[in-house]
Order: C-alpha cells, then structure tokens, then sequence
C-alpha cells in the first residue's frame, strides 16, 4: 500500500490516479489521522499531495513527523515539500512571484527521484504555488532547479525523502510519470503487482467473509456499469445467495428493461464457471411511478417522486428475500474520496443522490465491493470478470431517465416519441463509432411546437433537441464536435421516422455554465 496524504490539492485524486496506473495500489487518507493508524497500515511509501494552504497560516494543516521516521520513503509535491522543510529544518518563504503554469528544471543530480534522467538535461514541468522552498533541511541536496525555484527538486538520498515543488502528476509534466515510476519502482522498489485479476480474487475473499456463509444479499441492479460490475462481482462470492432488483420506472430508454435482462441471462452463464446463478428479481412498476409523476413540471419534483417510489417498490421487493442483511451498492472511490478528503466536499462536484438513506431504512448494512476504485479500473475488472464491452462501455445514464429528458409535464405518448428518436441517435453514434468518443449522448423532447412542412401539408409539431457532450467525469463538459455530416443523417431519418418531431436542433452550450441534462 501506498498511502497519500491529502492536504487539500484538487490534484490529489489525480496522484492516486497515477499511481493505480502504474500497478500499485495506494489509498488517499486525509492528512489529519492520526500516527497510530498510519502504522496499522503499513505503508510501504508515503506520498504527501499538495494544497492551497501556506505553512505560515496560522491552524495550517501538518502533519505528524513520526512519518520520517517510518523508514519508508516520502515523496512531498509543493505544499508537501515546503510542509516537510518546515518541519525538518530547512526554510520556506514566500516566493517574490507566485508561480503558476510551465516551467523548465534543470537536472542537477539524476539520482532517487530522478534516477534514469540526465544531469544537465531541462524537463518541462507545471508549477503551481506561493510559496516556496529558501533552504533545505540538514540532509537534503538539490535534484532540479529553476531561476526562480532553487530547489524545484530535493531529496535526502539516505533516508528516501524526496519532494518536488511542481506537480509530476498532471499531464503538463510529460515526464512526471517517469518520476513517480522511479519513486515507486527504484526508490521504494515496489512491485507492479496490484491487477484487476489480482483485485477479483481478493474482493471475493473479502465479500465471502463480510456476508458469511449463510446470510443474503441484496443488489439495486440498474443496468449501468457500477451497479452491474459489483453485482457480478458478489454473484461469484455468494452465488444464488444474492438476488438483484431490477426496477422498470417507465422512465428508461427503448428495449432498455429487456436488454439489461438479457445481459443478466447471459451472466448466468458465466457465473456457471465461477459458483453459481444470478438472481434477478424483474419488477415492472412502470404505472407506478407515472401515476405518481401525473401533472408534475417541476424537475426537482419529479426527482423526489422518482427517488421515493423506487425506494416503496424496492423495499416491497426486498422484504421478500429472506435473511437478507447485506445491500450491494457499486460505490466507486472518488465518492469515497469526496466524504474523506482533507477540505470536506468541494463545491464543484455535483452528485445526484436518488436513494440516499435506504440502507439504514432497510436495517441492512453496506457490501461496496467497487469503493477502492476507479470508473476505468471498475471496467477493467468487468472485463476480467468476462462482462461484454458494450455492457461496460455504456453511457452514464441518470436516476431520473427519461423524465428529466421530457420537459415540463410528461405524457405516454411525449415519451414515446422521445424513446425513437433517442434510439436513432444512439444507433448512429454506434454506426458511425462516434459513441464511445463521447461521455454521454441523449435526446431531449422541448415543450415547444414549431411549424414545419411536409409533402404538402404544413405541420405543427415537437422540437427534439440532441445533445453529446465530452468529459472526464461529468463535473465539467463541452459540446461533442459531431460531424455536420453525421447530424445532417440523424436529424433527417428522426423527422422522416419519428412522428410527432418536425424539427431537430443541436444543443452546443458547454457545462459550466449550463449543465449536462436540460432539467
Ligand atoms: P448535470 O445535468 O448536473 O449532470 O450536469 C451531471 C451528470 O449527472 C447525471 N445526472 C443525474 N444522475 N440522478 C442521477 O443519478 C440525477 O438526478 C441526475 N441528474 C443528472 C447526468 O446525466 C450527468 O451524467
């Protein structure tokens, strides 16, 4: 285990990140637990990330200095460096210029963090901090410099303590990888041996012993990735002892239900060389939930009416299983960051909870066999696990579906209309290998008619807008360049198939300052 220290940086995630790339796994904790527990982990490297604090503000996080002396390496990035010169000896000072974006080091001795670099030799690196580093502790000598950052690089060979006051974890370091690499690999002579086969095996352990031998659980299966990866995962832990609900809102996409069936039929087969059956627990609530929706405009309304009947029918569901005491969630690790991170939740990221608080309602405790991973490394052990590509590769689709699609009231016959045009789109996407260049792409039926001609008639019908939007992880977004050829062939088979739309136009507003979906 490699443990890092969170002080705060918006590129902590992005360290755990770089580090997973490379086979080895580590855990983000926040700068503040205690020494004790630090020891329990037995770390073998410890990483101390940057943050937006300075070492001179007063109630300035720190750290215990117990961590030098744990005999493992430390690797400090901007404000862990400058902390760790504070705490052992050496000075840090307010830079004469605050140092934001490129910069060029100077090797002065490729050796620990360096090894494999040449003396002499200049690194584009990315800069970005306030203060900076006047002298090092007794110890130390300089690895790198800049004109205006003496000691860029440092570290003190014999103890195994290196720091860096530019950000080797973002991509403008091209080379950063090459340095954490030579931290992990040559410095603290790690093994790369933490793989998604590596992690099946282990989880299943884990899974097996938390439930036990006898009890049950329960899965809230929506045919996305998380939900369907951690379903499967716990399937090949405890067999026909898990069952999965897999609730109809009415508010999912064409042949949606039938597919997410369909695949779950398919897994039982492949549970047949691993240990058992896949449970699956169709309920139609479809009426349910539009009776429940009738007259509603208000998308915040609708979300609350969506998350409340999910959790009526999915309790009901529930019950029905016997001895059940455990609730499958595929929580994935930045949501376990965001509760555990240094600032508390940042203000950027925004989560859509649908049924929060339903664990503690049900009395059932958590199995989230996904919370020490990534989105990529959750499709890597989809696929070890033998799930189809396109099962993993699908697009984010939200709690509320198609009802924050419909604006304003939603009617059968809108969503209908709504469900061939989407489907059009996406087959396109698919046809044209546009669709996993994309994060997520969706049809939106406007509340607005507009006046169109066909053949000889005038026509006075719905506006569809598309919209296909690029992102990392959703917080952040820009309109997907889609070729005007491609929309020019799904704008025209939608208004030539689809009744109801005589009119397609392409949403082009990037997230901020709008959002992904249009309610
Ligand atoms: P916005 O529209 O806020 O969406 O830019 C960001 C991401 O979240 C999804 N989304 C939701 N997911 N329940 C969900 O489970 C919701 O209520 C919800 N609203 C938006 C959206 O599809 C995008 O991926």
């Amino acid at each position: 285990l490699v443990l890092i220290l969170d002080f705060g940086s918006q590129y902590t995630q992005l360290i755990a990140r770089r580090v997973r790339e490379q086979r080895v796994y580590c855990e983000i904790h926040p700068c503040t637990i205690p020494l004790a527990q630090i020891r329990a982990m037995q770390p073998r490297a410890v990483i101390l990330s940057g943050g937006p604090s300075s070492v001179f503000e007063e109630g300035a996080p720190s750290v215990d200095r117990g961590v030098f002396e744990l005999g493992v390496p430390v690797l400090g990035i901007c404000y862990g460096m400058q902390l760790f010169c504070h705490l052992l000896g050496g000075g840090v000072e307010k830079a004469a210029e605050r140092e934001y974006g490129p910069a060029r080091i100077e090797v002065r001795k490729a050796e620990g963090l360096l090894e494999g670099f040449q003396r002499g030799e200049h690194v584009d690196v990315w800069m970005s901090h306030g203060d900076r580093v006047r002298s090092l502790p007794p110890g130390f000598e300089t690895l790198a410099s800049t004109p205006n950052a003496p000691f860029a690089a440092a570290g003190n060979l014999s103890r195994r303590i290196f720091g860096v006051q530019f950000h080797p974890e973002v991509v403008h370091t091209p080379r950063g990888v090459e340095m954490l690499r030579a931290f992990l690999f040559d410095v603290a002579q790690l093994p790369p041996d933490w793989t998604p086969g590596s992690f099946v095996e282990e989880a299943i352990e884990k899974i097996r012993n938390q439930i036990g031998p006898e009890a049950h659980a329960i899965c809230g299966l929506s045919g996305g990735v998380d939900s369907s990866v951690a379903a499967v995962l716990v399937s090949r832990a405890i067999g026909d002892r898990l069952t999965c609900i897999f609730v109809d809102n009415g508010v999912l996409r064409k042949n949606e239900a039938a597919e997410v069936v369909k695949m779950f039929k398919e897994q039982v087969a492949i549970g047949d060389h691993g240990e058992g059956r896949l449970n699956l627990v169709h309920v139609d609530a479809s009426k349910h939930f539009m009776d429940a929706l009738h007259g509603v405009e208000d998308p915040e309304q609708k979300r609350k009416i969506i998350g409340r009947v999910f959790i009526e029918v999915f309790e009901r569901e529930a019950a029905k299983v016997k001895n059940a005491t455990h609730l499958v969630q595929g929580t994935l690790y930045p949501d376990v960051i965001e509760s555990v991170s240094f600032k508390g939740p940042s203000a950027t990221i925004k989560t859509h909870h649908n049924v929060g608080g339903l664990p503690e309602r049900m009395n059932l405790k958590l199995c989230e066999p996904l919370r020490e991973l990534f989105k990529d490394e959750v499709r890597e052990v989809g696929a070890s696990l033998g799930m189809p590509h396109h099962v993993l590769w699908r697009h984010p689709f939200p709690g509320p579906g198609l009802a924050i699609r419909c604006l304003g009231e939603i009617t059968q016959e809108k969503l209908d209309v709504l469900r061939e045009a989407d489907a059009i789109f996406i087959e396109e996407l698919r046809a044209s290998e546009l669709y996993e260049q994309v994060w997520q792409a969706f049809s939106v039926i406007l509340p607005v008619r507009s006046v169109g001609v066909m053949g000889d008639g005038r026509t006075y019908e719905n506006v569809l807008a598309l919209r296909a939007v690029t992102s990392k992880d959703g917080m952040t977004a820009d309109w997907a360049r889609l070729p005007y050829e491609f929309l020019a062939k799904v704008s025209s088979r939608i208004i030539n198939e689809v009744r109801g739309i005589n009119r397609v136009v392409y949403d082009v507003s990037s997230k901020p300052p709008a959002t992904i979906e249009w309610e």
